[in-house]
């Protein structure tokens, strides 16, 4: 009768699932005065001295089997409820917030930009942007185009009603008399600077032209830059994005803030295998006139510049056939790069 109470109670127990329930069993059993177990405990008073020994013995050792059997599943269940808890309570910091396949990514544009300024970095200069709404001054002036030069038409772009003079860039030259006012310490500091960014024309717009825009320039003054530096930083540019040697070309051409002033042309080869020279950029040795507004000494400083349109550097490296795609927000376009 007494082992059977040891094994009811060790069945129960088996089955219980929370502690609450274990609890209860437990007290079923061992309550100090209904107990079932306790009262076996109790009825030992009234036996005889001997068998009080002898049930006694017995009875402790079936206690302690219970209580063994007690304490290892209420161990075994702290280690379920514990477990559950920290997978319920658990935050894994590193998992992003957005389901996988919904994560953006970098804008093909802003992923060419990035590689652009990663080169110029590395061959000393400093990457800037600047300010989009700008003065003629920085626009034009600085860059010998002064307000009565046909140049000026050719970049025809936004104004802000009521202020004449300021307009909205229309090339990223801007910042070549900016940054150098900025850093060059009147005149006594030579300066390499590259400055991506937004750009406006007063354009219709088609496959090849909109009227905002992007543009990679890049300057360097010193006391003796030669057109060998100029092809080289563009060369050793233009390896770095396309991974292999680039042949390029000058080509003489006009831009009033270099002299002399070139374009430049990269060899390639077309669909049907011949070989095509691609203008690619304007470029050319600094106009004096632009040192001097930077506050140089244009007899002891002399300077490089190249400008290129970075939209157009995109379309080609990744073969898209229209501009307007780069700004239109479209997700059927972005989500292939
Ligand atoms: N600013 C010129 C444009 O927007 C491009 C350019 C030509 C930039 C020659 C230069 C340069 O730095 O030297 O068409």
């Amino acid at each position: 009768m007494q082992n059977t109470i040891q094994h009811k109670f060790e069945k129960e127990i088996i089955q219980v699932q929370t502690r609450d329930e274990l609890e209860a069993v437990y007290q079923t059993y061992f309550a100090r005065k209904s107990g079932s177990f306790s009262k076996l405990m109790q009825g030992l008073k009234d036996l005889s001295k001997d068998e009080r020994k002898l049930y006694g013995k017995a009875l402790n050792d079936m206690k302690m089997k219970m209580e063994k059997a007690y304490d290892s599943k209420k161990a075994e269940l702290n280690k379920v409820e514990l477990s559950a808890q920290i997978a319920k309570e658990h935050i894994d910091v590193t998992q992003p917030k957005l389901p996988v396949k919904e994560r953006g990514h970098i804008h093909p544009r802003t992923q060419v930009r990035w590689q652009l300024e990663d080169v110029m970095s590395s061959m000393g200069f400093i990457v800037e942007d600047g300010p989009e709404l700008e003065s003629d001054y920085y626009v034009f002036d600085t860059l010998n185009i002064p307000s009565y030069h046909p140049a000026r038409d050719t970049q025809d772009t936004f104004y802000i009603k009521n202020h004449p003079d300021w307009t909205m860039r229309s090339h990223v030259s801007n910042m070549q008399v900016r940054l150098m006012h900025k850093y060059n310490e009147n005149g006594t500091k030579p300066i390499r600077a590259a400055y991506p960014g937004r750009t406006f024309r007063n354009e219709a717009t088609d496959a090849t032209h909109e009227h905002t825009f992007y543009q990679f320039e890049a300057l360097m003054v010193d006391r003796h830059i030669t057109i060998a530096n100029l092809v080289g930083v563009i060369k050793e540019l233009l390896h770095a994005l396309y991974k292999r040697n680039i042949e390029v070309r000058l080509r003489p051409s006009y831009f009033p803030f270099v002299e002399p002033g070139f374009e430049l042309d990269i060899k390639y080869v077309d669909t049907n295998k011949n070989e095509k020279w691609m203008e690619m950029l304007g470029c050319g040795l600094m106009h004096p006139n632009v040192l001097k507004a930077a506050g140089y000494d244009s007899h002891k400083w002399n300077g490089l510049a190249f400008g290129m349109g970075l939209d157009r550097l995109v379309l080609l490296k990744y073969g898209i056939e229209d501009i307007r795609f780069l700004m239109s927000c479209d997700l059927r376009f972005l989500k292939q790069f």
